[in-house]
Formats: C-alpha cells, structure tokens, sequence
C-alpha cells in the first residue's frame, strides 16, 4: 500500500484572502468544500465536486458532515504563566498584577513548573480552536525553554518571550537591563526560526523597565529585525498617568515605545485603549498591530477599545485573550465580548469580520500572510473542525440560520471550546476526535 504524505478532509469550508471590511470577495465558503493538505501544507482548498478527482484514488478522506472548518485561531496576547490565576477578582490592572500575576510568575523560576503549566496551556489553546499565540513567558529564561519545548513537542507555531522588567516589580521577579537583554539574545539564538518557534522581545511595559532596559531592547530589535516585539500600551487610565510621570520627555504614554525604536512591523501592542489620533497614525504608519482584548478590558474594567477611531485610521487589528487578565481561553468567547465592545462604542462587527481578526487579521498583525491564517497554497495546514450544532442551543439556533453571517455570529455568540470538534496543527490532529473517513463508513 502507498503510504500519502495526502490527507483531504471535507466539510463546508471557511476562510479569508482579504478584510471583509474592505473588500467581501476576500470571505471564502465552500459549503461542501475539500481541504487538500500535502506534507503539512495546504495544497488546495475548494469545492468537493471540483477538486476530489485531483486526489489519488487511494487517499482516504475525513469527513465531517455539517461541520465546518476554518484556519485555526491566532491569539496575539496570552501569558501562558497566569493559566492557574485566570479569574482572580481585583479592583483594576495594578493591584491585581501585585495580588496575584507577580506571585503566580514567581514559580516560574523552577523549569518543572514551568513545563507542566506550558503542557496544559498548549493543550488548552489547541482545544479552543487556537494553533498560534503571542505568548509571554517570565522574566526566567528558563520559562521560555520551558515553553518552546512544549510547542516543539506539538508542532504548534508559536511566539514567545522572556519578560524584561528591571524595576518597579518585586525584587524576586527583576532583571537588569544588561542581563535581561543578553538572556533575550541567547534565547533569540536558540529558539527563532527553530523549527515553528518565533521570538518576542518582550518588554512586560514601560514602567517595568528603566530607559537604559528600554534602550537596550530597541537595540535588540534593530540587530534582530525579523524578531517580534510584544508589550501593553495605554490599557488602564492609572497606568497611563504612571507611565507618563515616569518618561514626562515622551509625548504620549505610546510614544515611549516610539523613542525607543519598539515600533515596527512585527510589534504586537496589547490594549491601545488610551491612544489618541496621533498615537493611532503612528500605529498605522509603523505597521504597528493592536492586540484587542476584550474580555480582559471588560473583566479589569480598563475601558472599551475604539473601533470606530481605530478603523478610520487604518491600524493593524488583531484579537486576543489576554489570559490571565482576560477570562476564557476561547477565541469564540473573545469574539462575543468584542462584538458588545464594539456595541458599546456605536459601532457594529459583523460576525464575518469577528471571524477574520481570528485568523487571517492575526496573521496580518504579524506579517505571517501566506505561513498561517488561512488555506492558500503553500500555507501551513493549521486548522479547526467547529461544530455549529456543540450544544442543545447551538444546534436549535443554528437550525434555523439562513445566510453565512448569521450561522457565524451564532457561533461566535453561543461558542466556546465545546464548538471545536477537533483541532490540526501542520496537517496532525493535536485536539478532538478522529470521525470515522468516508471509506470506513461503509
Ligand atoms: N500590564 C503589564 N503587565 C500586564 C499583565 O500581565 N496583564 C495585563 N492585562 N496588563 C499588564
Ligand atoms: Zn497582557
């Protein structure tokens, strides 16, 4: 028998090559659609009819009646380490990084923990749909191996970093500017480009870091342009008036980065509540990305972020979990809180565009188009089964769904982990159940 590097699976198909904002030709639906992956790599993507006689005869397709699937979900914010304090009541970002985030990042210092919280981390996202996150680890560079090693062992494409914090922390979870910088390029020698592994510089945010800290990172991103850069920026109206008092030279609490030279493509800034017009341009003109965390900005009371400002003036979107500050793992969840968010600002999201800041809007905030985020050829074969009918009120809503926009914002809405029927990363199941192939049905 010939063994395929081929697997086909079929099942109605979603995915995007363009903003459904801007352009409606760019949303992709096969409702009986073939997804052809090659060696890990999407090799087509269509309709059933037309692509099954392009498979060899002896490929076994998956089937997955009434399910669909999408490129798997990319979350541009998540700290791996605050997993185990998820859902820790505080009055506001600042008292609940001292009450619970720095004690919990404490532990990190021991790679067993580490490993142990990154393996149940990873399997937690792969079971919510999502095969790529911006991830924070510590301010321990053992945490980041702990980390990349857990990704590796799934084949998950995954960006990480060391935490840079040399001040205005606890004394346990500090490191110097000279020291946080050279374990950032050991760990950028080890790690980026090894096999799906990509490196964050990470500076956790500006009043952690001092400006000699700061200067040393945007040196570290200059020799290292191809790396990512991952910090907060403007989430909660204490930490702006903070971080302003602490750099009163720079224009805006943004503009600390600015100077820095920490705006660039590839930048991943989380929050951008606070930003005005002038913050926002910058964004735009750097191709600087935004990590929307709503359930996060919700649950901290930090603010509602501004759809409206933010569309007008073309910045970089993306959506993000924020765990442990936002509450659920699931980018479905993330998609319903944003959608009140956005109700909340006067504007509307339609579910279609809530399905692309998922997927193919990650991708784009990351400069990765093409590697990961939807079902172009060549791109990588991560993806999700989700199951419109997962629950008794899914399954009764969806019924009676008549148009594409109104099953997904049904799923976006009702969703969670208990949509996502199974989950693949470079073309291998890493979440869910294997469903019987067409040819064992009989
Ligand atoms: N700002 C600085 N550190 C953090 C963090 O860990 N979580 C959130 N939500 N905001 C931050
Ligand atoms: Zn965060």
């Amino acid at each position: 028998m010939t063994i395929h590097k081929i697997q086909a699976y079929r099942a109605s198909l979603l995915h995007f090559t363009d903003d459904p904002l801007h352009n409606p030709d760019g949303t992709h639906r096969h409702e009986d659609g073939l997804l052809i992956v090659n060696d890990g790599l999407v090799q087509a993507a269509g309709d059933y009819q037309q692509l099954k006689s392009t498979l060899p005869a002896d490929v076994v397709i998956e089937h997955f009646p009434g399910k669909i699937i999408t490129p798997g979900f990319i979350d541009t914010h998540i700290h791996y380490p605050q997993t185990d304090i998820i859902a820790s009541p505080a009055p506001g970002l600042l008292p609940w990084l001292e009450q619970y985030t720095f004690p919990a990042e404490r532990q990190f210092e021991n790679p067993l923990h580490a490993r142990e919280v990154a393996d149940f981390f990873l399997d937690e996202l792969v079971r919510c749909g999502t095969t790529t996150a911006m991830v924070y680890c510590t301010v321990h560079p053992e945490s980041v191996d702990a980390f990349f090693e857990a990704s590796t062992a799934r084949n998950l494409r995954m960006v990480a970093g060391k935490v840079l914090m040399d001040r205005n922390c606890p004394e346990f979870l500090r490191d110097t500017a000279e020291d946080g910088i050279r374990d950032s390029e050991t760990l950028i020698k080890k790690w980026h480009k090894h096999g799906r592994q990509l490196y964050a510089i990470t500076p956790r945010f500006a009043p952690t870091s001092s400006p000699a800290q700061m200067q040393l990172a945007g040196e570290l991103a200059r020799a290292y342009p191809d790396t990512f850069i991952q910090t907060h920026v403007a989430e909660n109206q204490d930490e702006c008036a903070w971080a302003r008092s602490l750099f009163p030279e720079a224009r805006s609490y943004l503009d600390i980065y600015d100077r820095y030279g920490l705006m660039r493509e590839r930048a991943m800034f989380a929050h951008c509540i606070w930003l005005n017009d002038e913050d926002r341009a910058r964004m735009a003109a750097t191709r600087s990305a935004v990590a929307l965390c709503p359930t996060s900005n919700l649950f901290l009371g930090s603010g509602l972020f501004d759809f409206q400002r933010a569309e007008a003036q073309n910045v970089p979107l993306s959506l993000a979990t924020d765990v442990g500050g936002g509450t659920s793992f699931s980018m479905l969840q993330t998609m319903n809180a944003a959608y009140k968010v956005a109700r909340m600002g006067g504007t509307y999201l339609p579910a279609t565009r809530m399905f692309y800041l998922a997927t193919l809007g990650g991708a784009r905030s990351m400069q990765l188009e093409g590697c990961i985020g939807n079902f172009v050829a060549g791109a990588e074969a991560d993806f999700n089964v989700l199951d419109p009918q997962a629950t008794p009120l899914l399954k009764r809503r969806t019924a009676s769904c008549d148009s594409l926009e109104e099953l997904l914002f049904a799923l976006a809405l009702l969703g969670d982990d208990r949509s996502i029927a199974a989950t693949y990363a470079a073309g291998k199941r890493v979440s869910g159940m294997k469903v019987p192939s067409e040819a064992s049905i009989f």
